[in-house]
């Protein structure tokens, strides 16, 4: 096999006032197939993450609960693994935002940007409620919007018409935590100088950002890039800015320096240096992200990592939003679905297997059809994969000692071939086409249905059963190859196939042995239909957290 690659990767962080759902799980689960894929081929892969923690919305979600903000990220960050856990995510690390490390590093970076130039200072309005003594952002002002006149519309843009505007121009603006009539007020405010980057951007977006993120990008560059708003006022949940007593670095600096966080929090667990792992010439390092955090990846970020000299991503991988029956997610239609309301009815198993079925490279938005979701699985999964296993395995075990054989010709030319079609499957997880991996592997699970069907093994099994014999050795080893190219998708079912089958952990190497004279085990369950009133229950549970939550009073998303 090719020299062992280093990659590091991360996957944006969660913020740590919410819960995980499925659409969040777009990424988390297509970032843990591809890792899992690199470590399956023998190279070095460190998937990294964290809780974002800092901001007003924490602070303010704190505020309700009569908890700390501490307390707040502490409690949500152990759902949130544990949330993960079960969905077989598998990070390196998950870390959090809110720690020392990440500290130190934003203080390197700033100190740097001050260094060379990059800050500049002055003073600006803001809205301010004097009830609550703090500045509000502008998603926390409500009214109504100045352009179509509909009310309770938040102080950046109106849902209705899609205008957008400053909070200052909303007619009647009310601070949306206390009802009281906001003021402005003028502090001083300290901006990033993105313009000063924009030789180099023009540079590296082509090359390190998909075609279409970088072109969206470019559009802005005819006319000066403008300044980035990197401080907050005190009380801010957050970190000080160095020598500006009373500043905080927006929660959207320090965010993605938590990626550095963590990568750092598990070099000093695991005795291995940062320097090695995010910035060595011979290591690779990616994103992944979702389209509508590409200005904070593709602009800021590498700006201010090359002009403090750290490596910036190779890649910057980007993926659409999940759209549920073919609409954006929604609490009241009850898909606005959490991941443990979903794992408190169906196995994870299967959404991992519908999203890597739908899943590409390109940026396009996915859709989860409940009915497509159920027919897929119950048709590829159960029907033509896990049946291989299930009919193939219990007659070898009833009839035949469960001692797999020698396979016949027919049989043999195809698991030649699908030992053959290992490198085009890598080729498609390697570009993150992983929809066009599962058409490969459903043909191969199609011709061995074919073949098993063809040759009627449980006919032969009662007339002569030894006949039966090689027929389903190859009807074993195809579905074992089938598990094997499935493994950084479905790992707990391709680890019970390998029990099933008495072997140690596969590999992608593993694909490349036929096994012959060879003791199988008991079959034990890999994967059952779903009933579609699972999916029913979801639906229903999903609407009762609506009602729950609309009795603690609402608070705007960040
Ligand atoms: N906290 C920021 C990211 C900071 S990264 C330094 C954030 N958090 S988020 O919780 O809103 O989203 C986390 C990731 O999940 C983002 O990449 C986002 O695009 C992705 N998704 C959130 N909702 C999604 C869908 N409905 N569909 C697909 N991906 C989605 O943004
Ligand atoms: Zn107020």
């Amino acid at each position: 096999m090719s020299k062992k690659r280093k990659i590091t990767l991360t996957a944006a962080l969660p913020y740590a006032n919410g819960e995980i759902h499925i659409g969040h799980l777009v990424e988390y689960l297509q970032a843990d197939f591809w890792t899992r894929f690199q470590k399956l081929r023998g190279h070095e892969c460190l998937y990294f993450c964290a809780d974002d923690t800092h901001g007003t919305p924490i602070m303010m979600r704190a505020r309700q609960e009569g908890i700390t903000p501490e307390e707040l990220i502490e409690r949500n960050h152990k759902q949130h693994v544990l949330d993960f856990t079960d969905f077989g995510v598998d990070f390196d690390n998950y870390f959090t935002t809110h720690s020392d490390i990440n500290r130190e590093f934003c203080s390197v970076l700033y100190e740097h940007i001050e260094k060379n130039g990059h800050a500049d200072i002055r003073s600006i309005n803001q809205t301010y409620c004097n009830h609550d003594n703090i500045f509000l952002p502008d998603r926390f002002v409500k009214g109504t919007c100045p352009n179509c006149k509909a009310n309770n519309q938040y102080g950046d843009s109106c849902d209705s018409c899609g205008s957008t505007y400053a909070p200052s121009e909303l007619i009647d603006p009310a601070c949306s935590i206390c009802g009281n009539t906001p003021t402005t007020k003028e502090s001083e405010h300290i901006f990033f100088k993105l313009n000063d980057f924009k030789e180099y951007l023009t540079n590296w977006l082509p090359t390190h950002t998909p075609k279409e993120t970088a072109n969206k990008l470019m559009e802005w560059f005819d006319e000066d890039l403008k300044d980035w708003d990197i401080s907050r006022d005190a009380p801010y949940f957050g970190f000080e800015i160095p020598g500006h007593p009373g500043k905080f670095f927006y929660v959207w600096l320090d965010a993605p320096v938590g990626y550095m966080a963590s990568a750092k929090d598990w070099c000093d667990k695991n005795n291995r240096t940062f320097e090695e792992i995010w910035n060595a010439d011979d290591r690779e390092l990616y994103h992944f992200i979702g389209k509508d955090i590409v200005r904070f990846h593709c602009l800021f970020w590498p700006s201010i990592l090359d002009n403090a000299g750290f490596k910036t991503p190779d890649q910057v991988f980007v993926h659409g939003f999940l759209t549920v029956n073919g609409e954006k997610m929604s609490k009241s239609k009850g898909t606005f679905i959490n991941a443990r309301t979903y794992l408190n009815h169906l196995d994870p198993l299967y959404l991992r297997f519908y999203y890597a079925c739908k899943l590409n490279s390109s940026s396009d938005d996915i859709d989860l059809n409940f009915d497509d979701f159920i027919a897929r699985v119950n048709s590829d999964l159960v029907g033509k994969i896990t049946n291989l296993a299930s009919r193939g395995a219990q007659m070898l075990n009833k009839h035949l000692e469960g001692r797999i054989g020698d396979l016949d010709e027919d049989g043999k030319a195809l698991v030649d071939n699908a030992r053959a079609k290992s490198e085009e499957i890598a080729a498609h997880y390697e570009a993150r086409d992983f929809s066009k991996a599962l058409v490969i592997i459903r043909d191969i699970a199609d011709e061995a249905n074919r073949y098993f069907d063809e040759k009627e093994p449980w006919k032969a099994i009662k007339a002569d059963p030894e006949s039966a014999r090689p027929i389903l050795s190859a009807t074993l080893n195809l579905f074992r190859l089938i598990a094997i190219y499935l493994k950084p998708i479905l790992p707990e079912y391709a680890e019970k196939t390998e029990t099933l089958f008495n072997e140690s952990a596969f590999n992608w190497q593993s694909a490349q042995t036929v096994i012959t004279n060879h003791q199988i085990e008991k079959y034990e369950y890999l994967a059952s239909r779903i009933d579609p009133k699972q999916v029913d229950k979801i639906i229903e549970e999903t609407k009762h957290e609506l009602a729950a939550d609309k009795k603690i009073k609402t608070q705007p998303q960040q």
